[in-house]
C-alpha cells in the first residue's frame, strides 16, 4: 500500500490549504531531484531523494523512478458544463461569419437550443458521453472537476443531469463536485417573468436537490439578456439561506453588476470576468471571492481575455478552468488553456500551476485535501514527460502528461514522449 517515487527531476507545487492570493500565486515550491512517499492514498513525505532515501519506512514499498520528469498536483477544472445532449456546431460557423452571442440567441441558438436534446437523452446516454468526456479530461491530468447542470430548466431534467454526475463521481477516477445551474437561461415562457422562474427553482427544485444531496453549489448566469444583478442577488441570498455555496457567471457579455453581486453575497467564486470594473477587482481581492477565468471561452468567442495580470497585481486569487460546454467552448484542452494564460494573459508558469491546482481546489472548497503536493494531502498527482514545468507552455497546446495518479493509484498512463 506504499508507493515511493524518486529521482523526480522537479516537484512543482503551490503550498497551503487555502487559495493563494496576488503575488503569492507565483510562490510555488520547486524541489529538484525530488521524491514522494504515498501511503493509503495520502502523501506521507515529500522532499529531496537523498533525504527521503534515508528515511525509515522506505522499505516494503513499491518503487518508481521518475528521472527527467516533473511532478505536479492533479489539475482541478473548477468550471465545466460537460453533461448535455446534442451539439451546436452551426453556432460556431455563424460566429465565424460575424454573429455574436445575442444574435445567435435570436436565431434560435444559444443555451436554450441544448435543452431539448438534453431532455431527449436518457440517463444512460448522458452517463456514457459524460464518461468519455471525463476520460479525455483525465488524459490532460485533471483529477477533480466541478460540473454544472443547466440544460434542463425544469425540475425533472435538472435532477436527471445531477444524478448522472453523481453516478459518474461514483464510478470514474475523477472527483466531481456538482453545481445547480437551473438559472442558466430564460426560457420563452418566463421571458419578462424572470423572478417567477427563480421562485420556481427556489420553491420546487432546490428543496429536492437539498433532500437528495445532489449539489453543493448554486450558480446563476447574470448577464445582459439573462438574469439581472438584482435577481441574482436575491436568488443567491436565498440559496445561501438553504446552505448552498454560491457561484456566479459574471461579466462575460456585459458589465451589469454581476461581479459586484458576487462580492455582496460573498460567493466562493465569480467566473468569466471579461468586463469587470477595476473597483470590483479590488473588492474581490479584499473579500476573497476567487476570480475564475475561462480563457478557452474568450478564445472561441474571439473576445479579449480577462485581465489576469491586473487581477493578480491587485491581490486577487485567480483560478483557471475550461468552461467545457456545447456552445461557447467545446473544449477541455488544458494544454491550450495553459498556453493562452502564459502567452496572452501574462501569467507566469508558477501562477498558472497555482490557478489550475490549489486555487481551483479552493473554488470548490476542497483546498484542505487536494491542490498541492504536501504531507497529509490526497495523492492526486500528474507526472509530465519532461524535466521541468517550463515545458508546459513551451509544448504549446501539446499534452505532456505521462502518468496520472488519483489517491495514489495510477489511473492513466501513456508511453514516455520526446
Ligand atoms: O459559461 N455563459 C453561460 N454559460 C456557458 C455557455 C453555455 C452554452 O452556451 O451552452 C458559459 O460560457
Ligand atoms: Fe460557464
Amino acid at each position: 500500500m506504499k508507493l515511493y517515487i524518486r529521482n523526480i527531476s522537479e516537484v512543482v507545487t503551490p503550498k497551503g490549504k487555502h487559495a493563494q492570493f496576488g503575488n503569492k500565486m507565483a510562490d510555488v515550491m520547486v524541489i529538484r531531484n525530488g521524491a514522494i512517499l504515498i501511503q493509503d492514498g495520502i502523501i506521507t513525505a515529500v522532499g529531496r531523494t537523498s533525504e527521503l532515501d534515508k528515511m525509515h519506512g522506505i522499505c516494503d514499498v513499491e518503487r518508481m523512478d521518475a528521472s527527467d520528469r516533473t511532478l505536479i498536483p492533479g489539475f482541478v477544472d473548477s468550471h465545466t458544463h460537460f453533461i448535455f445532449g446534442g451539439y451546436r456546431a452551426e453556432e460556431f460557423s455563424w460566429r465565424m461569419q460575424g454573429d455574436n452571442y445575442l444574435s445567435i440567441m435570436e436565431r434560435g441558438g444559444g443555451i436554450n437550443a441544448t435543452i431539448q436534446p438534453t431532455k431527449d437523452a436518457t440517463e444512460e446516454e448522458l452517463f456514457e458521453v459524460g464518461r468519455q468526456r471525463l476520460d479525455l479530461m483525465l488524459s490532460y491530468g485533471v483529477t477533480t472537476i466541478e460540473s454544472k447542470s443547466g440544460y434542463g430548466m425544469d425540475r425533472d431534467c435538472e435532477l436527471k443531469m445531477l444524478r448522472v454526475m453523481r453516478a459518474l463521481n461514483a464510478t470514474h477516477p475523477i472527483s466531481l463536485y456538482s453545481t445547480f445551474l437551473g438559472a442558466h437561461s430564460v426560457i420563452p415562457e418566463y421571458k419578462g417573468r424572470e423572478r417567477d422562474y427563480l421562485e420556481y427553482l427556489l420553491r420546487e427544485v432546490l428543496p429536492e436537490i437539498q433532500k437528495s444531496d445532489l449539489a453543493e453549489f448554486v450558480d446563476i448566469f447574470c448577464d445582459q439578456g439573462v438574469f439581472s444583478a438584482q435577481d441574482a442577488l436575491y436568488y443567491l441570498r436565498e440559496a445561501k439561506k438553504m446552505n448552498f455555496k454560491v457561484k456566479i457567471h459574471a461579466d462575460e457579455i456585459a458589465s451589469i453588476g454581476a461581479s459586484k453581486t458576487a462580492v455582496d453575497v460573498l460567493a466562493i467564486s465569480a467566473d468569466h470576468l471579461l468586463k469587470t470594473p477595476d473597483d470590483v477587482i479590488y473588492r474581490m481581492a479584499q473579500t476573497g471571492v476567487i476570480a475564475t477565468l475561462l480563457p478557452l471561452t474568450a478564445f472561441c468567442l474571439r473576445e479579449p481575455y480577462a485581465p489576469a495580470r491586473k487581477m493578480i497585481d491587485a491581490g486577487c486569487a485567480v483560478a483557471l478552468a475550461s468552461d467545457f460546454n456545447p456552445g461557447s467552448c467545446f473544449t477541455c484542452n488544458i494544454p491550450l488553456l495553459i498556453a493562452i494564460a502564459c502567452i496572452y494573459m501574462n501569467m507566469s508558469i508558477g501562477e498558472v500551476v497555482t490557478a489550475l491546482t490549489l486555487n481551483g481546489a479552493a473554488a470548490l472548497g476542497v483546498a484542505d485535501r487536494v491542490g498541492s503536493i504536501e504531507v497529509g494531502k490526497q495523492a492526486d498527482l500528474v507526472l509530465l514527460s519532461f524535466p521541468s514545468a517550463s515545458y508546459l507552455p513551451y509544448h504549446t497546446a501539446m499534452n505532456t502528461v505521462e502518468t496520472v495518479f488519483k489517491g495514489g493509484k495510477i489511473v492513466y498512463q501513456k508511453p514516455r514522449q520526446h
